[in-house]
């Protein structure tokens, strides 16, 4: 079991097989399928994805829980399935350079948007990174019609580095200078919680 990071809106919690449902509902959604560039899966792949996601090093893949809809007190490696809004990943994908981190970000509950959740899953996604990974580059990878998520980003400093005519997406960039880097973890990774067991 991994960590769980908790802010002051969200809680971010280990990918479980108990999310795995919920989540393959919501990639039912062909809006939420093309605003996160996803192809569809059957159940039975949701969960072969959940396991090999757990197991990539090169991978951290986190639940997103609205802390307003914890039943009772959160526990560290309980699902709480009645939270799950969305998810937050960092890949380290780059070929070249394994400490580009490639961050996406869905809030996926309607009524949840719009509420600073995803803001915050993504700067706690970057804490986290800084601290554990030594990330220098962030990187995010978004669909020229996904106006809400280019704005978060260009909010938290990212710049359009690339356009892909092919994708129609816009990549964009932020490298971790001193000054991001003391601001992440001063006022970001000191103020989360870490759970573990
Ligand atoms: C895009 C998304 C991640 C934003 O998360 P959110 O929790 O709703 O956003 P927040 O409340 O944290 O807002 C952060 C910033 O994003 C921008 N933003 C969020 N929703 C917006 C909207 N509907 N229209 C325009 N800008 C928006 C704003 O700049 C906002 O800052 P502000 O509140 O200071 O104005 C979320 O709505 C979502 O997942 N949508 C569907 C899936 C998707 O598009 N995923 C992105 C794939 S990379």
């Amino acid at each position: 079991m991994g960590v769980s990071l908790e802010g002051e809106k969200v809680i971010l919690v280990p990918y479980m097989k108990e999310h795995v449902p919920k989540y393959h509902q919501w990639m039912q959604d062909p809006a939420l399928l093309f605003a996160t560039g996803s192809e569809p899966l059957t159940l039975d792949q949701e969960y072969d994805m959940q396991l090999s996601w757990s197991q990539d090093p090169l991978k951290h893949t986190f639940i997103v829980l609205d802390k307003q809809m914890i039943m009772g007190e959160f526990v560290h490696g309980q699902p709480h399935t009645e939270a799950m809004v969305g998810d937050v990943n960092m890949y380290m994908n780059d070929p070249e350079d394994p400490l580009f981190g490639e961050i996406e970000i869905m809030i996926a509950e309607p009524k949840s948007r719009g509420k600073g959740l995803g803001k915050e899953a993504v700067v706690m996604m970057m804490a986290f990174a800084v601290e554990n990974v030594g990330i220098h580059t962030f990187r995010a990878k978004i669909g020229e019609s996904n106006q809400a998520s280019i704005l978060l980003f260009h909010k938290l400093g990212f710049q359009d580095s690339s356009f892909s005519e092919a994708f129609k997406e816009w990549t964009m960039e932020l490298p971790v200078t001193k000054s991001n880097r003391d601001y992440l973890l001063q006022h970001c990774a000191d103020k989360m919680v870490t759970h573990s067991s």
